[in-house]
């Protein structure tokens, strides 16, 4: 089990690079076994789920290298294998390879994906884009055998836009006959960066970003270049860190359009930042106002940073409600956060209601999933005293070289195991 220990209190400043966006990376190296023998992707972050996802890349007889912060992938070798449990339960982004490999090969096999402890997640509406287009699906206990003696483009409806289901139907439809068209598909940036590489490869793709995109299938691809978007969830917490602790911290990586939710969030509290390019330059701001969250799909403010802006409102003047509506089990963090000293109550199922300003002291806590680790991390950082956040590795999935970039702007963090 790893640790993180923060001394609180500590004022950040000087220059914190964003890395490549998580939610992009970990489709883009499965997306990869499209591309004609080779794919070149710049900007990986270096996190756990992206060297679990090079794992089942290896088995499948692909040699990923890296090159600086990209990864070269060679899938000149590339063969067709089930993927056994133990790999694929690493994290939920393995079901990316349902999708690709079903378009390469007409088959796939897997166990039912791992990742965050955050609610049900189910991949029906994956499953039900697969068959559309004429896939079976077989399921035997926890085992997906997916198989297609030929893929047919089609029009398809998610009765939700899932951003999973959304990129695992797009990689899919690159490998039926004919156009598909996916109604109600998510938006997020993650499939723009997705439709990017595909496009690349000499895929037809259209209306990435929009609500329905349309894909041409074709087996005639090249090789694949893509650059990973900057990481929007990465880029809110630390921009949530400079409004509570920063001490003119500049963030350098910011696409605005990414994080207009939390920046119009952040102006209603009293936030005050400035930006420059593609720097936002922040210091901790007195006289926070309550507010209300929702999380929402794309564009609205995105639950991957609810938990961490709980933090933030437990320094707000008066009562703020963040209701959670993707996912019905995120408020775990809130049960240290309180043992920390905030005044936060669970008012039903997806409502939480918070109390502030409220002083936070250290002591030890439990990283429950990636985001609420964050908001704990978030609250080390602004507390009396030492904390101690055990199971770290959650934190450590989706936040590249957290100690190390933290610590270069004046945090006072160490891991341990
Ligand atoms: C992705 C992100 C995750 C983020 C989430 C929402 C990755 C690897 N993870 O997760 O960080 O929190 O988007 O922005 O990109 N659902 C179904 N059936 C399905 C698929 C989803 O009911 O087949 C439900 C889920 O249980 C959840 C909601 O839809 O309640 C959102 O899921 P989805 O958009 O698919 O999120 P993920 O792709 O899992």
């Amino acid at each position: 089990m790893a640790k993180l220990t923060i001394e609180g209190n500590h004022p950040l400043s000087g220059e914190i690079k964003i890395s490549g966006a998580k939610n992009s990376a970990v489709a883009l190296l499965p997306a990869a076994v499209l591309a004609h023998e080779k794919s070149t992707i710049y900007n990986v972050p270096e996190i756990s789920d992206i060297e679990y996802l090079i794992d089942i890349m290896n088995l499948l007889n692909c040699k990923v290298t890296h090159e600086g912060d990209a990864l070269v992938v060679d899938t000149s070798n590339l063969q067709n294998k089930p993927i056994p449990e133990e790999l694929s339960v690493q994290m939920r982004a393995s079901y990316y390879f349902m999708g690709a490999l079903l378009a390469k090969f007409g088959r796939v096999e897997m166990s039912f994906p791992g990742g965050c402890n955050i609610g049900a997640r189910p991949i029906d509406i994956h499953i039900k884009g697969f068959e559309e287009l004429g896939a079976h699906v077989e399921i035997i206990k926890n085992r997906y055998i997916i198989t297609a003696n030929k893929l047919v483009g089609k029009r398809i409806y998610f009765d939700f836009p899932s951003v999973g289901a959304t990129i695992n139907v797009m990689l899919a439809a690159t490998g039926a006959y004919g156009t598909t068209i996916i109604e109600n598909a998510a938006t997020e940036p993650e499939i723009v960066n997705v439709a990017s590489f595909l496009m690349n490869m000499g895929i037809e793709v259209r209306g990435a970003g929009t609500k329905r995109i349309e894909i041409v299938g074709t087996k005639e691809t090249k090789e694949g270049i893509i650059e990973v978007f900057p990481d929007r969830i990465e880029t809110g917490t630390f921009i949530i860190m400079g409004a509570l602790i920063g001490d003119n911290l500049k963030i350098k990586g910011i696409i605005k359009e990414h994080n207009e939710a939390l920046l119009m969030k952040l102006d209603e509290i009293g936030v005050k930042y400035k930006i420059n390019n593609d720097v936002m330059t922040i210091s901790k701001c007195e006289h926070l106002k309550a507010t209300k969250i929702k999380t929402l799909v794309f564009p609205g403010f995105p639950t991957d940073l609810q938990q961490p802006i709980t933090t933030l409102l437990t320094q707000a003047e008066g009562k703020s409600i963040v209701e959670e509506t993707i996912y019905e089990n995120r408020f775990k963090n809130t049960y240290d956060l309180n043992r920390m000293g905030a005044q936060t109550s669970i008012l039903t199922l997806n409502k939480l209601e918070v109390i502030g300003p409220r002083k936070l002291v250290g002591t030890k806590v439990i990283a429950t999933d990636l985001r609420g680790g964050a908001s704990l991390l978030i609250a080390g950082l602004i507390a009396e005293g030492t904390t101690e956040i055990e199971n770290s590795e959650y934190i450590q999935r989706g936040y590249s070289n957290l100690v190390t970039k933290l610590t270069k702007v004046g945090a006072v963090i160490k891991a341990s195991e």
